[in-house]
């Protein structure tokens, strides 16, 4: 039973240490957090909320015309309701495959991606005849919804050492027996061909880069391409050359207004009055207590100034250096049994030159065996998300913390095992977050 106790003080024990650093700046004031300064933030802000039209090179395929469009609650940046498909099935060996969709009469298939276009810009007047939206196919038994995730804060996450992400995934596993073990999985910086970094972006921790992310999410949601994602998911109905995202008179592309406007981003900022009730204060401490905050760490530090990040193709800025956050996650990648059994496409996320390129310290092995497991959601501003889970599916936060099985399993079992009062704390403090 005493170990049941050691948890809590031992992460009281981390929590002093990092009191020593500042905190990252919080609130939804659209300003920036000190690496640009409120002029630049804004001309940022303006491009991610930009909506684009077929002649800037929208689709063919695409889900949305903006970036604000699936991240705007409370703020551009933040997240919403949009949730986006997501299918594939087991090929003959047991393995996960990408669906194999047909467009245009079966004119062509599209291939080599788990993502399911909800819109396309044809049959148009141009192309009356060419119908190119994807369906799912009947053969493409594993499904998912994956919902909007917020970016707000989401420059101090990426300037976080590749480190703390290794060490965190080692402790938890040590302290809980094996039973909790955190995956830090390596993935491709697309700026930097061949080198890695530990994932922490994206429900399935697919990107560690917010520039890579950037490019990423301009191909796959908007059908944009770009210098880092320079090939479109289909040539049917497309008019605009390649890449459709050029650089503007400043010399920066869409994709490096829209990273910088990410990192420039404050943290979300807590409820202040909720957070200082005793109730809330109270279920803080069971929160430690069950055991949530083994994968839903409170306080992760940033790097020193001039640290290289993302395969040395940027350096940590003085404005997010050393500063102590608090997202309320591990960022690695867990099984709590709610898995969604799809494998990240390597070239829907890399490119496709992906596979000309050798990566270091890539593992498609471990890609494989992360296919039920999801990244730790983050719960800053968890009270501002009115779906939750990657799939969206619970509304409530107590449906939510029902829903972990697996490696969360036991410390579920604690939270059921709480007298009604305190578990209606527990809810109190999240809804703080
Ligand atoms: C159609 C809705 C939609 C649009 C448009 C969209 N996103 Fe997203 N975004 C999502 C979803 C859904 C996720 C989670 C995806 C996943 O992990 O499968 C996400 C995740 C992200 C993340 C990861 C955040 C984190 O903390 O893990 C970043 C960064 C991001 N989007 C940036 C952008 C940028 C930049 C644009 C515009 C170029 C954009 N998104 C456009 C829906 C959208
Ligand atoms: C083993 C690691 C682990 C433990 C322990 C854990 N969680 Fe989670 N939590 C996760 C993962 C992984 C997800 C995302 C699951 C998904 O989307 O399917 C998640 C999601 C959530 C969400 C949904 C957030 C959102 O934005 O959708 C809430 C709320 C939550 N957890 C609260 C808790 C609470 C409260 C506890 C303790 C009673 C707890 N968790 C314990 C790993 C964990």
């Amino acid at each position: 039973m005493k170990l049941v106790f050691g948890v809590p003080v031992l992460a009281l024990a981390v929590c002093a240490l990092a009191a020593t650093f500042p905190e990252a700046p919080t609130g939804f004031d659209n300003k920036s957090n000190g690496i640009v300064d409120d002029a630049t933030h804004a001309v940022d802000q303006a491009k991610f909320d930009e909506v684009e039209q077929v002649p800037d090179g929208l689709g063919p395929l695409y889900n949305a015309q903006s970036c604000r469009e699936c991240h705007q609650n409370p703020t551009s940046g933040g997240s919403t309701q949009i949730s986006e498909l997501r299918v594939g099935h087991r090929g003959p060996h047991g393995r996960f495959e990408n669906p194999e969709i047909p467009i245009a009469h079966g004119t062509e298939i599209i291939k080599g991606r788990s993502l399911v276009n909800d819109r396309a810009i044809c049959p148009s007047a141009a192309f009356p005849a060419t119908e190119i939206e994807e369906r799912v196919p009947d053969s493409g038994q594993i499904r998912t919804f994956r919902v909007s995730l917020n970016l707000l804060g989401d420059g101090f996450v990426e300037a976080t050492p590749d480190q703390t992400f290794v060490n965190l995934a080692k402790e938890q596993c040590n302290k809980g027996h094996h039973k909790i073990c955190g995956q830090a999985l390596y993935v491709p910086i697309i700026e930097a061909p061949g080198q890695t970094a530990v994932g922490r972006f994206g429900w399935k921790d697919q990107q560690a880069s917010l520039l890579s992310f950037a490019a990423d999410a301009y191909l796959n949601e908007m059908g944009i391409t770009s210098r880092l994602q320079p090939d479109e998911v289909t040539n049917l109905c497309n008019t605009v050359r390649e890449p459709n995202d050029q650089p503007g008179s400043d010399g920066l592309s869409d994709i490096d207004h829209f990273a910088r406007f990410i990192r420039a981003t404050k943290a979300p900022a807590r409820d202040a009055q909720l957070a200082a009730t005793p109730k809330a204060r109270e279920g803080a401490q069971l929160f430690a207590k069950v055991g949530c905050e083994q994968c839903h760490v409170e306080t992760l530090t940033t790097a020193s100034a001039g640290t290289p990040l993302n395969g040395g193709t940027l350096t940590v800025s003085a404005a997010l250096a050393d500063k102590q956050f608090h997202p309320y996650a591990d960022f690695l990648l867990h099984d709590v049994g709610t898995g969604d059994g799809i494998v990240q496409s390597m070239t829907e996320h890399y490119g496709k030159k992906m596979y000309s390129i050798t990566w270091k310290n890539l593992s498609i092995p471990a890609f494989e065996g992360s296919a039920n497991k999801i990244r730790t959601a983050p719960l800053w501003g968890v009270r501002l998300h009115s779906r939750l889970m990657h799939d969206g599916a619970s509304v409530t936060l107590l449906d939510a913390i029902v829903r972990h099985k697996g490696e969360a399993e036991q410390v579920t079992e604690k939270f059921e095992k709480l007298k009604s009062n305190e578990k209606e704390a527990l809810l109190e403090f999240l809804r703080s977050l």
